[in-house]
């Protein structure tokens, strides 16, 4: 072939090239559980995350989205094949995912192995922004330590002095537990004792029959979901609430007030979102999607539609192309979100630096008290990046 021929060639190749791209659909893989106890989260975030895309015209980063599902089952025993799934079978290009710490941290390991682009919409596991923080991986949730900590020093404040502490047995609920002890007992509080149970067991009377006897000054848990429902209601009708008053990160109450009816009311909580703050952003999300999905959004909402803004913020910094990696991630690690939480910025780990919000529950809603701690970040520890 002579040189000419050689050049054209290689120019028209180069244009189908660009040109298939373009047109090239962003593939998302969403790997979230659908079914189980933590099944309205996974909703929720699908819900937040496609909120947005919408609102862009059906784009990302320029590029029109294309959704591949897996319902995880919030199982972590299917999760590596599952991400296989999405990662070689659909070849998407950002997988996003998932509630349930011990699927995402399995999805991660995937996701390292494979240098996928990964972004967490929910699961706290501290790992994924500690010691297992990478390039690849980001997060628009929180660490299980963050909303846990700041309630240690509100069950202080409040002068309880000794705690009994409740959570299912896997590692969300074990890292709130800590993340809570360690600011407690800095404040001279004591817990003295850690229950728990299987995840996704709701069995919970043997558990009540004990916190009855050890009369603690309070209570702090960890559940979500539907097992959340289930254990308020159980707590009231065992009479504790009357004597011992309970505390959770707002996971308990996010999603679930109206199942738990009357049991739910006045429930005290600190999370890193509310219902009622006031800020442009979130009116006019809670408004789109209550209109778009007849009903209101939550936490996990929230997060999805911020999973989607940092991915939009990364991708439009590169014109959609992800193939220059090392651009997107730098864009993202410098995006400013402008959140419904309110705006923040990404850790060195990749995991927001936000205000962790005091909550009370007060009909339908998780009502804004005050700001527990402001611009709180993780101590990321062991991340090295
Ligand atoms: C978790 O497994 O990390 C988790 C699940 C539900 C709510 C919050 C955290």
């Amino acid at each position: 072939m002579s040189k000419l021929k050689h050049t054209a060639l290689g120019a028209l190749l180069l244009l189908a090239t660009l040109g298939a791209n373009a047109d090239e659909k962003l593939r998302i893989g969403l790997m979230l559980p659908y079914t189980g106890t933590y099944a309205a989260l996974g909703t929720a975030i699908t819900n937040g995350f496609k909120l947005h895309v919408e609102e862009n015209g059906g784009k990302l980063g320029g590029r029109a989205v294309e959704f591949f599902t897996v319902d995880d089952e919030s199982d972590p025993a299917k999760a590596t094949e599952n991400a296989n799934k999405l990662i070689k079978r659909d070849r998407v290009d950002v997988l996003v995912g998932s509630v349930h710490s011990g699927v995402a941290l399995a999805m991660a390991k995937v996701a390292r192995e494979t240098n996928t682009l990964m972004v967490v919409p929910n699961a706290g596991a501290d790992e994924l922004t500690g010691p297992l923080c990478a390039p690849n991986i980001f997060r628009t949730s929180f660490t299980n330590w963050q909303s846990a900590y700041a309630m240690g020093h509100e069950v202080a404040a409040r002068k309880r002095r000794s705690v009994v502490t409740l959570t299912w047995k896997y590692t969300a609920g074990q890292q709130s537990i800590d993340g809570f002890k360690e600011a407690f007992e800095k404040d001279g509080g004591k817990v003295v004792k850690d229950l728990n149970l299987p995840f996704p067991n709701v069995e919970f009377q043997p558990f009540l029959t004990e916190i009855a006897a050890l009369k603690p000054d309070a209570v702090f848990v960890f559940f979500s979901g539907a097992g959340a429902v289930k254990f308020v209601k159980d707590y009231a009708a065992a009479g504790l609430n009357k004597t011992i008053p309970l505390y959770a990160t707002g996971f308990l109450t996010d999603g679930t007030l109206e199942a738990m009816g009357e049991a739910g009311q006045g429930l005290v909580t600190t999370l890193h979102y509310a219902d009622g703050i006031l800020n442009p952003k979130n009116q006019s999300f809670r408004l789109r999607y209550a209109k778009a999905f007849k009903s209101q959004p939550d936490v996990f909402a929230v997060q999805g539609y911020d999973a989607a803004q940092l991915i939009d913020a990364g991708l439009a910094a590169v014109a959609g192309d992800v193939s220059k990696r090392a651009e997107l991630v730098k864009a993202m690690e410098s995006a400013r979100i402008e959140s419904p939480r309110g705006p923040f910025v990404l850790s060195k780990a990749h995991n927001p630096i936000q205000d962790i919000y005091l909550r009370k529950a007060e009909g339908k809603e998780n009502k804004l008290v005050s700001v527990s701690i402001k611009a709180l970040a993780d101590p990321a520890r062991g991340c090295r990046m």
